[in-house]
């Protein structure tokens, strides 16, 4: 039987070293127990290479066949739970590796040749990273078709646009949904971007210079369906802005459903009640009886401050570390991991619960009339018969003044007593003054008159499901 040298890990690293880890060492320096979850690619990876060393002639065919096989059993082993992930064998690279050898002798050991576990785990995290993201696209398209299928109903349910969280002009709820399709279209842009840059090649960098073996990266590459190599392998090797770039684009996305989830908490309100929440996202109180919180929302917006932490986390690990390779780089695992699982429940969750959103059109409308919301309206109804824009804006003031006054909307107050502020003001002036008519107004391009709206759904529809 061959003699392993990574199962000395209990005595010592090899031969240089003359006294072995101590056991807080041993603990405080392994990876193991998080970085297992990098297994797959772990795997993946170092098939690609071990084929690439036997088509260069670098191992023989025999050692290639030994070490599929030995990795076909460790795939089994790991998926059956039983592989036994040992601490002292520091992390999911030297556990998978020092299996194999037990499993198949040298061929085991021959895998290493011309690499490092510096461009494996920037390959195993790539890697990794690159099938999240493939997971993430669809959960991203899923989000946005919720919003439009849930704006597609409601084109002409008129709502109180906002701007400082007063009352400002009306607008359809679809429209302020479809704000957010906005939104998280381009999170997804964002992540196809950010997916080019992260799906390239480590590999070959060996530890930091490169290697003397004649390998064949631009294969390994076609066959893990990375797009590109690294170029450099002092940056192949250190490089950890593809994590940070993905957690920036995961701290926009939470920062987007934050949004919308502090939106559905005040519109959930009883003081607006604009929408009702399916029961099955709600939560009782344990003491006060008629209680429904909208705890998923209140998450939804909490666990965005662990992402943006995610990032900060990231961006302070490496501002100071000198090229190449740090054991630093050991710490993107964890923050990056959590960013993913974040964002992928969160997704999940929310495109659910959009879907199971109760519109309270009265209250909706009723909250439009009380704040003068068609006083813009009135304004440009002036303009257009001839007053300058900051005259008329004059005019409406007073008139709303007059109406704040008499607790009226504007709508209510009678033509002769809208013709006391402005003689130009006609028995037209009310179609103006209605919200329908105003939204019907605003058909510029991006406004939210309906037949925009519904354009706008249309476009949304075909994008997210082409024929
Ligand atoms: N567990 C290590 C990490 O996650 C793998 C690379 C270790 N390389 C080294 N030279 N110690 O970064």
């Amino acid at each position: 039987m061959a003699t392993n040298p990574l199962e000395n890990k209990n005595q010592a690293w090899s031969a240089l070293f003359s006294e072995p880890m101590s056991d807080l060492v041993k603990r405080y320096t392994a990876s193991v127990f998080f970085d297992k979850r990098l297994w797959q690619a772990d795997i993946q990876g170092s098939l690609a290479h071990a084929e690439m060393l036997c088509a260069q002639g670098i191992i023989s065919a025999q050692d290639l066949a030994d070490i599929q096989r030995g990795m076909a059993h460790i795939r089994q082993e790991i998926e059956a739970g039983t592989f036994e992930w040992k601490l002292e064998l520091e992390d999911v690279h030297l556990n998978i590796e020092a299996r194999l050898t037990q499993l198949v002798g040298d061929a085991g050991k021959r895998l290493h040749t011309g690499r490092s576990r510096n461009d494996q785990v920037a390959t195993d995290v790539r890697l990794w990273l690159r099938g999240e993201i493939d997971q993430l696209l669809p959960l991203l398209r899923h989000m946005q078709g919720s919003l439009v299928e849930l704006a597609a109903e409601h084109a002409h349910t008129i709502m109180p646009g906002y701007t400082h969280l007063q009352v400002a002009q009306p607008v359809s709820f679809a429209h302020h949904l479809l704000a957010y399709v906005e939104m998280f279209h381009r999170d997804e842009q964002r992540l196809i971007e950010v997916r080019r840059r992260v799906n390239t090649l480590p590999l070959g960098a060996a530890a930091l210079a490169g290697t003397s073996y004649r390998l064949d990266r631009e294969r390994v590459a076609r066959t893990l369906g990375f797009d590109s190599v690294c170029r450099n392998s002092l940056d192949a090797v250190s490089d950890r802005d593809f994590a940070i770039e993905f957690t920036g684009f995961a701290a926009l996305v939470m920062m987007h459903v934050s949004r919308i989830s502090e939106e559905i908490i005040i519109w959930m309100n009883q003081n607006f009640g604009f929408v009702d929440l399916a029961d099955r996202y709600c939560t009782g109180s344990s003491i006060m009886p008629q209680k429904r919180n909208p705890d998923v929302a209140e998450l939804a917006r909490g666990k965005t401050a662990r992402v943006y932490g995610h990032l900060n986390a990231l961006l302070v690990l490496m501002k100071g570390q000198p090229l190449t390779y740090n054991k630093d780089n050991q710490e993107d695992k964890e923050p990056l991991f959590d960013t993913v699982d974040t964002v992928r429940d969160t997704l999940r969750i929310m495109a659910e619960m959009v879907q199971g959103i109760q519109v309270k059109r009265e209250a909706m409308e009723r909250a439009a009339l009380r704040g003068y919301a068609t006083a813009t309206d009135l304004a440009d109804y002036l303009v257009k018969k001839g007053l300058p824009f900051r005259d008329a804006h004059e005019v409406v003031a007073h008139a709303v003044k007059t109406a704040i006054g008499r607790g009226l909307d504007l709508s209510a107050l009678s033509l002769n007593e809208l013709q006391a502020f402005d003689a130009r003001i006609g028995d037209d002036v009310h179609d103006v003054l209605s919200l329908a008519g105003s939204l019907q107004a605003r058909q510029v391009l991006g406004g939210t008159a309906p037949v925009r709206v519904l354009e706008e759904v249309q476009r949304h529809r075909q994008r997210l499901n082409p024929a």
